[in-house]
């Protein structure tokens, strides 16, 4: 049986970047459908970072969707960077008048997806063989497979929101595409436990053993990450053998000890930066990991995801609202000028505070005496806190 029926935005991906875009666009009218390939479950089981922007706050405060991030959402007022010589603690506070906050990109996820139905946002889970058409005519569309049925949708625009393995990439031809990637030569190897965080705020650290980070999703859970060798393999990692690494790395920074626990989850990530150069071609626009892959070393993940999807919406509210083409005209430009802002930051906390193999003495120590620099500079301090909690929408 074929399935065909109309919508004025195809999304796909049903992650954050697709789920935000399709509340925004909802709570303006507009007609629009989630196609995501997996399921709800393996959705909203997904452990990624932690760290909302103001500016995401400030999104999902706009979409109403906001009840439990102001219940349990942890503002964090300070940033810490952890060195040989102490804690260098920038007051994000005091140094931009805003905050951060500490919430799990899978709570955002639970809540995006939970209030979907109350506002007609469709999310079509388990949606296999999705396929994107004709995304440089007017009537592009997206079909899909589901419980054996064939189903096609003709929209006026389709959003690839489907993170850095997804189909919308494909669609857009060779000669519209450039493509600029760094991968690092060390992995980060996480875990989240329900133990009480050693520390009230973030510590980024960077010993003479490497970096280590020790972060925390609520007063009773923490999320902590060190980096390690692309070769290392999670069954060589038992939790205790983490934690003995993490007591090292924080003793003497951290304000509290490392408190143990049995692994709710563990996991080793490579790191990547990476711009796909072409976020708008036809009638089809790429947002969030589709479009763009940052180290995790600045939390920036979810939030450029979520500025890429504010300008988008924008854009499409203009169209519909007032037949204005200029948001839409300008999102690849105005995208793409803060994809590499924040791509640059991301990458220099990643070149600042890891030990890279064979980096030798001079890059040591030049790392060292950058620190050294921020921990005398308000206006180092400051373009930190500026971009660590977010540059303006
Ligand atoms: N068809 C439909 N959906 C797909 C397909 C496909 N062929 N391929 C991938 N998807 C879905 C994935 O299952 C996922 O749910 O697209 C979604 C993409 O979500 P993310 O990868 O989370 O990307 P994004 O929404 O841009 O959010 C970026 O998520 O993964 C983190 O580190 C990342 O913090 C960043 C944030
Ligand atoms: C996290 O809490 O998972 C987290 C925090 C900060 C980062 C990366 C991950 O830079």
């Amino acid at each position: 049986m074929n399935a065909t029926y109309k919508t004025q935005v195809a999304i796909v991906g049903g992650g954050p970047a697709g789920l935000l875009l399709g509340h925004l666009l909802r709570a303006e009218g507009i007609d629009c459908v989630i196609v995501e390939r997996q399921t709800r479950a393996h959705v909203e089981s997904r452990i990624r970072a932690g760290v909302l922007e103001a500016g995401t706050t400030d999104l999902l405060r706009r979409i109403g969707i906001d009840a439990r991030l102001n219940a349990e959402g942890m503002i964090e007022n300070g940033l810490n960077l952890g060195t040989p010589d102490g804690l260098i603690r920038i007051d994000i506070k005091a140094l931009t008048g805003n905050h951060a906050t500490v919430y799990g990109q899978t709570e955002v996820t639970r809540d995006l997806i939970d209030a979907a139905p109350a506002r007609g946002l469709e999310i079509v889970f388990e949606a296999h063989d999705v396929a994107l058409h004709d995304v440089d005519s007017a009537q592009p569309s997206v079909t899909y497979t589901k419980d054996g049925a064939d189903h096609r949708i003709e929209a006026d625009f389709i959003a690839g929101c489907d993170g850095s393995h997804g189909p919308s990439r494909r669609a857009i031809p060779a000669h519209a595409v450039r493509e600029y990637a760094r991968d690092y030569p060390f992995g980060w190897l996480g875990i989240l436990a329900d133990v009480p965080p050693c520390h009230d705020e973030l510590i980024y650290a960077t010993g003479n053993d490497g970096f280590a980070l020790a972060s925390m999703r609520s007063p009773t859970r923490s999320r902590y990450y060190i980096q390690v060798p692309l070769t290392e393999r999670l069954e060589d990692w038992p939790a205790d053998r983490l934690w003995d690494v993490l007591d090292a790395r924080f003793a003497g920074l951290a304000s509290r000890p490392i408190a143990r626990g049995p692994a709710l989850e563990m996991s080793i990530a490579p790191l990547r930066s990476y711009v796909f150069e072409a976020m708008h071609y036809g009638r089809l626009f790429l947002a969030g990991d589709a479009a763009h892959i940052v180290p995790p070393t600045g939390a920036k993940g979810l939030n450029l995801a979520a500025a890429d999807v504010a300008y988008l919406a924008d854009a499409m509210i203009a169209h519909y609202r007032r037949g204005d083409q200029a948001g839409l005209d300008g999102y690849q430009t105005k995208a793409l000028a803060r994809v590499w802002k924040t791509e640059r930051f991301s990458w220099y906390l990643t070149e600042l505070l890891h030990l890279f193999p064979d980096q030798g003495d001079f890059k040591r120590r030049m790392q060292i005496a950058e620190l050294d620099y921020i921990a005398g500079s308000e206006a180092m301090q400051r373009a930190i806190a500026e971009q660590f909690v977010g540059l303006p929408l």
